[in-house]
């Protein structure tokens, strides 16, 4: 009996099951315990090609402390949640040549050490903060956002500063209010923003219009039944996370990129151009800055235009196995603002046409 049931529960993983309510998605859900009275979620969905010969992809949200399930129903999920409360397929999911995994991750316990908190979670931070808290300034100066005064004057000293403070591994106690200070010059108070800082180009009610809903779905009991996971509560995100991680805010993860590089595995960042949280200005410079061993041939490549239909969506350079994309057209989540695009990237990424420059071919 047990075999029999054994065999059963490997089947049901590697079969998935499907419900009308997910349109007929094949999926599996699981909750991994990691410790005693923790366990991470995810959810699995089989790709629409060939799963058992196409990749695996792991999704995973930042944040910190966003839900990757926002993923699952707005961006690069197979669903588009609709007003009414129903879900429409998306046709440029990422599992239509692939199996993706998104998972719900990190949890926290309120007292993580600093080493537990790198190792569940590191590089979906700006990855190098000396180069991408200067660019705020630089960003909202370049996009008219701020004066000349208010850029050479106010935000570029305050912005120094706090890059020198991190340079000299100043604490987080120390450094952040002069972040805070120097970002406000240039975005106004949490209450009343001067612009969508995922989305510069965004203004009026319609700038989130993507999430609205996500919770009231999430919290369905027949989803909820579904996903086997009755009695849970979904959130969008995780103050609790938040808080454990904000401390990695000074740490630069630039070199674990470049052993990620130098162990020959290639890498491909994107930026919105619209995006001022994580602008582009500060991730091209952290990408020329990083050291690794083809530093100088990245340095030098030129940029290309991206096709997307024949038609240019955006701008991308690489060296090696390194490639970073520029779209256009895009805040902070290429996803859902950039979607044929999103997807002709994954796929090109993840098969053997990745990323780049002509002459590298
Ligand atoms: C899902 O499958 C059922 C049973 O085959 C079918 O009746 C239904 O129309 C399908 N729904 C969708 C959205 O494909
Ligand atoms: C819900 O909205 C979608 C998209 O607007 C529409 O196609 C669908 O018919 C609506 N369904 C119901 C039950 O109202």
């Amino acid at each position: 009996m047990k075999q029999i049931i054994l065999i059963f529960v490997v089947l049901s993983f590697v079969l998935g099951t499907q419900n009308p309510l997910f349109l007929n998605e094949t999926y599996t859900t699981s909750l991994i315990k990691i410790k005693k009275s923790i366990d991470i979620f995810y959810w699995n969905f089989e790709s629409r090609s060939n799963p058992s010969e196409d990749s695996i992809a792991f999704w995973l949200a930042g944040g910190p402390g966003a839900s990757s399930l926002i993923s699952v129903l707005a961006g690069n999920g197979p669903f588009k949640l609709n007003k009414n409360q129903t879900l429409e397929s998306n046709i440029y999911a990422w599992n239509n040549q692939a199996n993706m995994v998104f998972v719900d991750q990190p949890v926290v316990q309120d007292q993580l050490s600093r080493k537990t908190r790198k190792s569940t979670y590191n590089v979906f931070l700006s990855v190098d903060p000396q180069n991408q808290y200067p660019s705020y300034g630089q960003f909202a100066f370049e996009s008219g956002l701020i004066s000349s005064y208010d850029y050479y004057v106010v935000a570029k000293p305050t912005l120094s500063d706090f890059s020198k403070l991190i340079a000299k591994k100043a604490p987080y106690k120390l450094f952040q209010p002069i972040c805070m200070k120097g970002l406000q010059n240039i975005v106004g108070n949490d209450e009343t923003p001067k612009f969508d800082v995922y989305d510069i180009m965004c203004t009026g009610s319609d700038c989130k219009s993507a999430f609205h809903g996500l919770s009231d779905y999430l919290n369905r009991a027949d989803v909820y039944a579904a996903l086997g996971v009755l009695g849970r509560t979904w959130q969008i995100e995780s103050d609790t996370v938040y808080d454990a991680l904000k401390y990695d805010y000074d740490q630069s993860f630039a070199q674990d990129i470049a052993f990620v590089l130098e162990s020959g595995i290639k890498v491909l960042v994107q930026y919105g151009y619209q995006d001022f949280v994580c602008n582009y200005i500060g991730g091209l410079q952290w990408a020329e800055n990083m050291n690794w061993n083809m530093q100088s041939d990245f340095q030098n490549s030129k940029f290309q235009d991206y096709l997307v239909d024949g038609k240019i969506e955006g701008k991308f350079k690489s060296a090696g196995k390194f490639s970073i994309l520029i779209v256009d057209k895009s805040g902070h989540m290429v996803t859902i603002d950039q979607p044929a695009l999103s997807l002709q990237m994954f796929n090109q990424f993840i098969s053997n046409q990745y990323i780049r420059n002509k002459d590298q071919y």
